[in-house]
């Protein structure tokens, strides 16, 4: 009140004008500011085009308030992080140099945070952060596409060390018994429930039975998307249940919001972050559409052996993500955000293509090549590990 006051008895014609020129002028100032940090962010991404002569490769500093997710790729030659040949356990729909993929690009690239850099990769790092902790992924297909790069780099960390894998059902088990190891994957694809019933097969999205097999893990990593979206003979439910209330479909938006909903309170109920630490991984962005990068609506992944350059991608973030951080915000245990959707929207080289498991038969444009971008995931989940 008093400094209102102040200003009222200051407000003659003259003063106002005074005022109104000061604001201008700083005003001016600081849209000049920002069209000098947009050339200089420009400059920037145009030098890293031309060579890998990063000054902040290798530097192992992680400054405390820098996103992670906001970048850029850069060439690099020591990338793959490993060599499909020594990694023996890649399922065959990823395994593109296996499956015939003639180029290599793809695998050559690192990410690059705008304000920081990643601490440079190294096996002995994951194996030391990891060592004597249960990791549970949990979710569809692109969470397996990021279990197999996880338990790929662990294996190649760990070349001489024992280790087994096997599968039970939807539970696949990767362990290092020397380190006390054990990576899990359980194939979910909607996280919610989903039972027969006489009526048919019904998708359940306020119930969460599903969830009491996720205790006792120190690190659990969720995901659910791509799934929402299936219709017609790719659809694995005939009826959507919400409280009493089943009906044959509705928006699926809603629907998946509804789920992430109860989703996050399971989170909240049954978590303690003293023991666990949550991911959600964000939507994995597929490439079908060609208008997204370069205006032709018949190009796809297909073909495609280059990121595209820059932060920025033209759609902007998928509407599933809009809601899984509305829903994120309103949680009272904590959660990671694993945000690897603007990084893979640049990577449109990064998909298996016509070298996936159907061959030339199938374009898939969905799922990720190993070695390739899900190693890039894992290792940000790395640092947002250590960084804890
Ligand atoms: C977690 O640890 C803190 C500090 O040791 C303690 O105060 C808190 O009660 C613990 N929370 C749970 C749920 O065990
Ligand atoms: C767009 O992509 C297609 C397919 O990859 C390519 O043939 C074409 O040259 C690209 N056009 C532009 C303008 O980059």
């Amino acid at each position: 009140m008093g400094s209102c006051g102040g200003f009222q008895r200051l407000s003659s014609p003259f003063t106002t004008y005074v005022i109104f020129i000061v604001l201008m002028t700083l005003l001016k100032y600081c849209n000049a500011m920002i069209v000098l940090e947009q050339w200089k962010e420009r400059t920037r991404d145009h030098h890293h085009h031309h060579g890998d002569n990063d000054d902040s490769a290798g530097s192992t500093v992680l400054r405390s308030k820098c996103d992670l997710f906001e970048g850029r790729w850069v060439y690099d030659e020591t990338y793959p992080l490993y060599k499909d040949s020594s990694c023996p356990f890649i399922e065959q729909e990823f395994d593109c140099p296996k499956n015939g993929r003639p180029d290599s690009f793809y695998q050559k690239y690192r990410w690059q945070p705008n304000a920081c850099s990643l601490p440079r990769y190294r096996g002995q790092d994951l194996l030391r952060e990891l060592k004597g902790k249960k990791i549970l992924f949990v979710g569809d297909s692109l969470s397996l596409n990021q279990w197999q790069s996880l338990i790929c780099m662990l294996h190649v960390a760990a070349l001489n060390s024992k280790y087994t894998l096997h599968r039970v059902g939807d539970l696949s088990t990767f362990t290092l018994p020397e380190y006390e190891i054990s990576v899990m994957l359980s194939r979910n694809a909607f996280l919610v429930d989903i039972e027969k019933e006489k009526i048919g097969t019904v998708l359940k999205l306020d119930s969460i039975e599903n969830g009491n097999s996720w205790k006792g893990y120190n690190v659990i990593i969720f995901n659910t998307w791509h799934w929402w979206l299936h219709k017609g003979h790719q659809q694995p439910w005939e009826y959507i249940q919400v409280g009493n209330k089943i009906e044959k479909d509705m928006n699926r938006l809603d629907a998946f919001r509804e789920a992430i909903r109860t989703w996050s309170k399971w989170v909240d109920s049954n978590v303690n972050p003293n023991i666990t630490k949550v991911f959600f991984q964000s939507t994995s962005p597929t490439h079908y559409n060609g208008e997204e990068w370069n205006g032709t609506s018949s190009s796809t992944c297909k073909g495609q052996s280059r990121p595209i350059g820059g932060s920025r991608y033209s759609t902007g973030p998928p509407q599933a993500e809009v809601i899984v951080k509305q829903v994120l915000g309103q949680m009272a245990k904590p959660v990671s955000l694993l945000d690897i959707t603007t990084l893979s929207q640049l990577r449109r080289d990064g998909h298996p293509s016509v070298y996936g498991i159907y061959g030339g038969r199938e374009n898939d444009c969905s799922h990720w090549c190993v070695p390739g971008v899900p190693d890039t995931w894992n290792q940000l989940l790395l640092a947002m590990l250590v960084n804890k």
